[in-house]
């Protein structure tokens, strides 16, 4: 028995060693599309609204095993609205916030659910006019728009640029009044076009009904229905939290 269990060890030990040849594999797609992650990796030059230059550094060594700690343990600093992220009612309502309407309420039932991935025309922004011009079946409850954004590859640049694609005040008012439509998701880092930043996402959040999904990864999948699954962190306090989403096939 004793021999048995040392036999064990050493297989542990030296597979563990052998492993540190490996290489990680990072994926965006499993199996053929089965799992498609439309979740942008963080990285020192992940964008940010409001920095120049995009995150920086964000990751901080607290206990190191090279400074012979037993362990090496990192702390977080993250923005909330950088990368792939949402936004809770109150990152733009004062007393929404103030209520407790953060990311820790948002409804996991509206993150998860069929999803319709649509293509929006690349010349203009998303006006009332495109909405409409989308015919987007009555019943579809979730939607992504890929845009401009993708083609421009913003998500993939550090540094913030205002020219992105996004909903006017009256684009927005138009999918409220007409459409079922409960989650938003898009491809840069705000739903709202610049020129429409306050009232495009004040139209959306006022209901406290839909969530805003935004700095979606929506290159290489196939526009078309699929299953989505979003999931924020449990922030209480926060107007917004980084989110994982994937598309799975059905
Ligand atoms: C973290 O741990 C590994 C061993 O698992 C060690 O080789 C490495 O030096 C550590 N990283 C730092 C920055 O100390
Ligand atoms: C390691 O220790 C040195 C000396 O105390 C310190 O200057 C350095 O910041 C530490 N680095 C990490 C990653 O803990
Ligand atoms: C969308 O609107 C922004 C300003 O809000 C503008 O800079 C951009 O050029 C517009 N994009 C298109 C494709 O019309």
């Amino acid at each position: 028995m004793k021999i048995f269990v040392i036999c064990i060890l050493a297989l542990a030990v030296s597979s563990s060693s052998s492993n540190s040849n490996d290489v990680p594999v990072r994926r965006d797609d499993y199996d053929g599309g089965v799992i498609h992650d439309i979740t942008h990796s963080f990285t020192p030059n992940t964008p940010v609204g409001i920095y120049p230059n995009g995150l920086g550094k964000f990751l901080t060594l607290l206990r190191s095993m090279k400074n012979g700690s037993d362990y090496n343990f990192s702390e977080l600093k993250l923005p909330l609205h950088a990368g792939t992220h949402v936004d809770a009612p109150g990152h733009f309502y004062e007393n929404y916030f103030e209520q407790g309407f953060d990311a820790d309420t948002l409804d996991l039932r509206v993150l998860n659910g069929p999803a319709l991935l649509v293509d929006v025309p690349r010349d203009k922004n998303i006006t009332a006019e495109v909405m409409k011009s989308l015919n987007i079946p009555k019943g579809v409850r979730r939607v992504l728009f890929r845009t401009l954004n993708t083609d421009r590859r913003l998500m993939y640049k550090n540094e913030f640029d205002s020219s992105y694609v996004g909903f006017t005040g009256a684009g927005a008012q138009w999918l409220v009044d007409n459409t079922g439509i409960k989650l938003v998701g898009i491809d840069y880092l705000s739903v709202a076009s610049t020129d429409y930043l306050t009232a495009a996402h004040r139209v959306f959040l006022k209901s406290k009904e839909i969530i805003l999904v935004e700095g979606l990864k929506l290159d290489d999948v196939e526009a078309g229905l699929y299953t989505v699954h979003c999931l924020p962190l449990r922030l209480v306090g926060a107007e917004g939290s980084p989110i994982r989403c994937v598309l799975m096939k059905g």
